[in-house]
């Protein structure tokens, strides 16, 4: 038997080091490497931030933020948070089981059950861990199920459909022709879930709900659906896109989160009560970590709260957006067909599409962030151009004239 020489640990730390290295490089070539850019956030005056540039500090209208309602810097919002601040101080103290639940816990998950019309809810650090531990729990409880999951499905149900074990069937991004001919290959008898979003957010597509909900009538299926896009911003409580469809009851579980439209941070699923408990107990992601600061449950609250009973902020929202993608097209500008508040311009190039960004920030004081691999496939590169309820008219006539502007000077 040959003896190898054990590697040193300093060895094994320098391949580390220059695999990592090789990794970076190459990202920098091929134009997926990102750089972040820091913002100071301007309370009193969203969506503008402050960015540092050669050390002097510039204002840039945001406008790529999923802040959809401006509700971050809402006075009903900013003030439940402080309020609990100053009489609950800043964390938790524990994970849930162990002294992390607060009385904002149990009232949010209260409310978020009521706004979907399930039996109970619970709440996870983000919506990614949501969605990741709630459908790996789904696995452990009913191995049987086969996954029928859209091809575009957001990373986090990827890896929660992966960490379940099940059986899982890709069918083309809202083909229902693909999903009802994947259905009809499975057994009649065989349990299924069909697993999609209602608002795809690289592209702005809504998912097909009618014609889901219709096969999953006709094929047994049940229908886990990621709302993280919709709640807040669709449905006239702000229960997302299924409601405002009248299909809520149609659906198994939701998912959402408050880091989009409710301008906080953290997620939840909603469904059956025993399911939920069942999630509750055994999901990983749940229970060994610490929960939600108070503060941020409160502030989510107010913001649920206030979405659920005014219009006044989806209305300005839709006003915005129609009139951002009508500015787009008469300028000619690559907008994709977007039916949603989510309004991608194509470029189709990392490089030139950072470079637009780029411009876009230094020349017009305007920000959008370049979306690159792996948030999209390489050579779909785009601007994701987010507008809020808060920009001005003027704001987004001269962001798009700017836009315009750049992408003929580069073409
Ligand atoms: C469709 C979808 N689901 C889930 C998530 C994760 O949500 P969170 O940011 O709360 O982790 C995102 C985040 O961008 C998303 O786009």
């Amino acid at each position: 038997m040959t003896q190898t020489t054990p590697v040193s640990s300093r060895n094994q730390r320098n391949v580390l080091v220059k695999a990592a290295a090789d990794f970076v490089t190459k990202a920098m070539v091929d134009g997926s490497y990102r750089t972040f850019l820091p913002l100071r956030r301007i309370a009193d005056d969203y969506p503008n931030a402050y960015f540092d540039r050669r050390g002097a500090q510039h204002k840039a209208s945001v406008f790529c933020s999923n802040d959809y309602l401006g509700m971050s810097n809402h006075e009903r919002v900013v003030a439940a948070a402080r309020n609990v601040l100053d009489e609950q101080g800043l964390g938790s103290g524990g994970s849930r089981n162990i002294s992390g639940t607060s009385h904002y816990h149990v009232e949010l998950e209260a409310e978020l059950a009521a706004l979907h019309g399930k039996e109970s809810a619970l709440l996870f650090n983000s919506g990614y861990v949501a969605n990741e531990e709630t459908l790996g729990v789904i696995g452990k409880l009913m191995p049987e199920i086969t996954v029928l999951s859209d091809s575009k499905n957001h990373r986090s149900l990827i890896e929660g459909i992966r960490k379940s074990g099940l059986k899982r069937v890709i069918f083309e991004h809202n083909s229902v022709s693909d999903l009802e001919a994947k259905l009809k290959a499975l057994p009649a008898d065989a349990p299924k879930l069909i697993v999609l979003e209602s608002i795809y957010s690289m592209d702005g597509h809504f998912g097909l709900l009618e014609e889901v909900c219709r096969l999953k009538h006709r094929h047994n299926a049940m229908i886990f659906l990621d709302e993280t896009h919709g709640v807040g911003v669709y449905g006239r409580t702000g229960a997302g896109v299924a409601d405002s469809l009248g299909l809520a009851h149609e659906i198994d579980m939701f998912q959402g989160g408050f880091g989009k439209a409710h301008g906080a941070t953290g997620g939840y699923v909603v469904g059956d009560r025993f399911v939920v408990d069942a999630v509750r107990l055994m999901a990983p992601g749940f229970i060994f970590t610490t929960s939600l600061p108070p503060l941020v449950l409160a502030a989510a609250l107010a913001s649920v709260r206030h979405l659920k009973q005014s219009n006044v902020e989806r209305e300005r929202l839709f006003a915005n957006v129609s009139l951002l993608k009508d500015e787009l097209r008469r300028h000619g500008l690559p907008v994709m067909d977007s039916p949603s508040h989510i309004v991608p311009v194509m470029i189709g190039d990392s490089f030139r599409c950072k470079s637009i960004s780029d411009t876009l920030l230094r020349e017009h004081g305007f920000y959008v962030q370049p979306i690159n691999f792996p948030s999209v496939p390489r050579g779909q590169e785009r601007l994701r151009v987010i507008v809020s309820s808060s920009h001005t008219e003027r704001e987004i006539r001269a962001f798009v004239i700017a836009l315009a502007h750049i992408i003929a000077a580069t073409s």
